[in-house]
């Protein structure tokens, strides 16, 4: 059977995670080994070159599910039927830099992109932002997107999660697959809370199998969180091939489904679970299936875990009121 091609429009596609991402998007790791996909690349005019180089690229692979490649500087057309949007163009942290210092850098790309998407895209627009600080660019797109279901706008947190679950696999011994219920609750930032109170080794509950409480204060928590900063340190610049990896998986799972017993970690808007305000976008346990996520309800949020979360939203919520006093929401 012949399917439909996906469209999926990549922004910043010039950029570092964008030469990591579009070959695999091509190669049908987002949606599947048979799932056909047009790419759409959007960049600012500096970029179209490179751009144009990497779709040279993408054309010398001869990936059979790859149907063809438009690049633009423009937003309408680069939205234009989109049913899947990877917003990774903005200005990337810099040695040195605070992430908050990016906010106003940042709104100015994702307003005028969320009003594109919300003139252009197809009806089942799915949408991640990856550029930094993601939740609230996501915040800021969702905000310039009336005509489009809010819970279509996520951040990427995922590339935390898989971090999270790197860490704790590192330090019992355990394989990667053993692990889940990991969750990455707040920002995409040092602040985030990775909680592995309800995640499980291979069926064991993690906490209870590490049982150190100083490591996962002082140890876990502070590498995971702060690992984005780390991996500048050494490399000098952003992660790149983790974070589209990261995209992928978020993407994937989302159209595709988490598996029976397991959840992953989206920033998504909060529809109030877990004490988290209504309308930020924070990151979250969810299930997903057909394409819908739903947030795991009923978890038992001990102190620990209580405090930290808040920490996380409430610096989500001061992100949100200085977009608001910016005039971006
Ligand atoms: P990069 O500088 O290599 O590439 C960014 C690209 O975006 C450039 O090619 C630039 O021309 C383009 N761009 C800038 N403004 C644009 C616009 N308005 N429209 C279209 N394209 C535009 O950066 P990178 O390393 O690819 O990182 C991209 C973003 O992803 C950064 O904000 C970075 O902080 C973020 N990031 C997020 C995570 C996460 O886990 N959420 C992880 C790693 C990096
Ligand atoms: C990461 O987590 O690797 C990035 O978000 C770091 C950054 O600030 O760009």
């Amino acid at each position: 059977m012949t399917r439909t091609p996906v469209n999926v429009t990549v922004t910043g596609a010039a950029g570092q995670i964008g030469y990591a991402l579009l070959f695999r998007i091509a190669s049908g790791h987002l949606l599947g080994p048979d799932v056909p996909v047009n790419l759409r690349l959007l960049e600012i005019p500096q970029g179209l070159k490179a751009a144009e180089g990497t779709a040279m690229e993408l054309d010398d692979c001869a990936f059979p599910l790859l149907r063809n490649i438009e690049i633009t500087d423009d937003a309408n057309v680069g939205f234009a039927g989109a049913n899947v949007a990877l917003l990774v163009g903005a200005r990337p942290r810099t040695k040195g830099m605070e992430r908050g210092d990016l906010l106003s850098a940042n709104g100015g790309i994702f307003k005028p992109q969320g009003k594109a998407i919300n003139d252009n895209a197809a009806d089942d627009i799915k949408v991640l932002v990856v550029g930094n600080p993601a939740n609230t660019n996501a915040l800021i797109a969702q905000a310039a997107a009336p005509d489009v279901p809010a819970e279509r706008f996520t951040a990427m947190t995922r590339l935390d999660h898989n971090r999270a679950i790197s860490q704790l696999a590192t330090r019992t011994g355990a394989a990667v697959s053993d692990i889940k219920r990991l969750t990455i609750w707040g920002n995409h930032s040092a602040t985030q809370y990775p909680d592995i109170f309800h995640a499980e080794i291979a069926g064991k509950n993690a906490a209870e199998v590490v049982n150190d409480e100083a490591w996962l204060a002082d140890t876990f928590i502070p590498t995971v969180a702060k690992r984005g900063a780390a991996i500048i340190e050494a490399r000098g610049a952003s992660s790149a091939a983790s974070a589209a990896n990261a995209a992928i998986d978020h993407v994937h799972t989302w159209v595709n489904g988490t598996a029976d017993g397991d959840w992953t970690s989206m920033g998504i808007p909060s529809d109030g679970s877990y004490g988290v305000p209504e309308g930020i976008i924070s990151s979250f346990p969810v299930t997903t299936k057909d394409g819908k996520y739903e947030i795991v309800q009923g978890l038992d949020i001990n102190e620990f875990s209580r405090a930290r979360i808040d920490a996380s939203v409430k610096e989500l919520t001061e992100e949100r009121d200085a977009v608001r006093e910016l005039g971006l929401i």
